[in-house]
């Protein structure tokens, strides 16, 4: 299992670019499926991520021809053969649920198992589910597994929570339906306006992602093309993040800054100097962060649930008491018990943090639970005095490609290892 090794205490300093949005490049993905020309689709400098490298398996097992070019990925989806995503693939990446779209749109039928929670809460799937039916499927759930299959109809879908994945799921299912859908109470997040300018350029007729009212014109014949997904606002906010953390000075270029206003005001509430310009953000923090009473994450443009971890290992070393509310996954607080290896100082009640600001964090060895959990304990590390291991780095390398890298260019000292494997007991 690999693992990082930090040498803490370091501020950082420098200019660095960000990656594809992973949030965008998993629907975009699968929603090449629905491309049934001969023509490719180039997804321009995709990022080599742990969950990138999933989905192309998934889709390579259905009947797709996937190659690299360079850092472009080349897919061709006429061949697509298989309705059932296999179960080992099924499970290592939950957000392929948004496959069930496009393969019932393509094949009218589509199996997989249930994806099943994870570290941050069960995550349901239940409005896909009844959003899909509305869209004219028959879903049959059973001993773990979904059957979905049907003639895709256009209609009306009000979802009662502005779910991310079930509008994508919609809107891919849609784009196959007979006539228009109109989705209501649907996400606004700009992984939504990504994947609906993907679905464009492909030869769809979407309208109004980033509202909570979407139209899906139904029935177009689509074609290839090429595509590059906007830069990854949560790495972004991470970057930004370690900077403020280890009291130094980051810029990020290439960045979309109104896809962080929720950030950036915190930011400038807790006493951090932030300028933007044009398509870069810079970020001082010279002394300590000001507390802030409290924190909640909701949908967008709230304050982004993905960004929450890394912003309360930033309010563990604030002046004063702050308060962390996480609104979005019932059980998204598992870097806590790891921050207070590190001296950190906070209580869980429910869905609410309490924080308690502490002058320095101490090195310790940690583990990431899951990928933004993760995340927050590598800046942790950079900021604390002393020496840190940050084990099972497979869950933050799922949406961070080069991270160690990335920060070794801003004068950290961080290094990764492959750990010891775990022998298979043989005996
Ligand atoms: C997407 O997950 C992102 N993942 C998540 O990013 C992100 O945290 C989340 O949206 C919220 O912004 C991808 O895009 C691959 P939701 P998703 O459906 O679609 C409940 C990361 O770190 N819900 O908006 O699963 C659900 O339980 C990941 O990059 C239902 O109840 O999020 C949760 O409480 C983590 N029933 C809330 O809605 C459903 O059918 C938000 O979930 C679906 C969701």
């Amino acid at each position: 299992m690999a693992k990082y090794l930090v040498q803490g205490g370091l501020p950082l300093a420098g200019t660095t670019g960000v990656h594809g949005a992973k949030n965008s490049i998993l629907p975009v993905l699968a929603g090449s499926l629905l491309n049934q020309s001969t023509e490719e689709i180039r997804l321009k400098r995709v990022p080599m991520l742990g969950d990138v490298r999933a989905m192309v398996s998934i889709l390579t097992r259905l009947g797709a021809r996937v190659g690299y070019d360079g850092s472009d990925l080349l897919i061709n989806t006429a061949d697509l053969n298989c309705y059932h995503v296999p179960d080992i693939l099924m499970r290592e990446m939950r957000s392929s649920i948004f496959l069930m779209g496009p393969l019932l749109g393509r094949l009218g039928r589509v199996q997989i198992c249930y994806p099943g929670g994870c570290a941050i809460g069960d995550r349901p799937i239940n409005l896909h589910l009844e959003g899909l039916g509305k869209l004219g499927a028959t879903v049959k759930e059973k001993d773990g597994y979904i059957e979905a299959r049907g003639r895709l109809r256009g209609g009306e879908v009000g979802l009662t929570y502005p779910s991310v994945g079930a509008t994508e799921n919609l809107m891919l299912a849609a784009v196959s339906a007979r006539g228009d859908t109109v989705i209501y109470n649907a996400a606004c997040e700009p992984e939504i306006v990504d994947l609906q300018n993907f679905l464009n350029t492909i030869g769809a007729n979407i309208s109004g992602a980033g509202t909570p009212r979407i139209r899906i014109r139904g029935g177009c014949d689509l074609h290839g093309g090429t595509y590059r997904v906007f830069p990854d606002r949560i790495v972004t906010g991470t970057l930004l993040l370690a900077g403020v953390i280890t009291r130094g000075s980051i810029t990020v270029t290439g960045v979309i800054p109104e896809h962080l206003t929720a950030l950036l005001e915190l930011l400038r509430e807790a006493g951090v100097t932030v300028e933007v310009n044009g398509n870069a953000i810079t970020v001082e923090a010279a002394g300590p962060l000001k507390a802030i009473p409290r924190v909640v994450t909701g949908p967008y443009p709230g304050f982004p649930t993905d960004l929450q971890p890394q912003f309360l290992a930033c309010l563990a070393l604030a002046q004063g008491e702050s308060n962390v509310v996480e609104r979005v996954f019932e059980s998204r607080f598992h870097h806590i018990p790891e921050l207070c290896k590190m001296g950190a100082q906070i209580e869980l009640s429910g869905p609410q943090a309490r924080l308690r600001g502490v002058d320095r964090f101490k090195g310790a060895v940690v583990r990431a639970t899951d990928l933004r959990a993760g995340a927050a304990l590598v800046m942790a590390a950079l900021a604390a005095a002393g020496n840190s291991e940050i084990l099972e780095v497979k869950h933050i390398e799922r949406g961070y490609d080069q991270l160690p890298e990335t920060f070794a260019a801003l004068g950290a000292r961080i290094t990764r290892e492959e750990g010891a494997r775990r022998e298979l007991s043989l005996r």
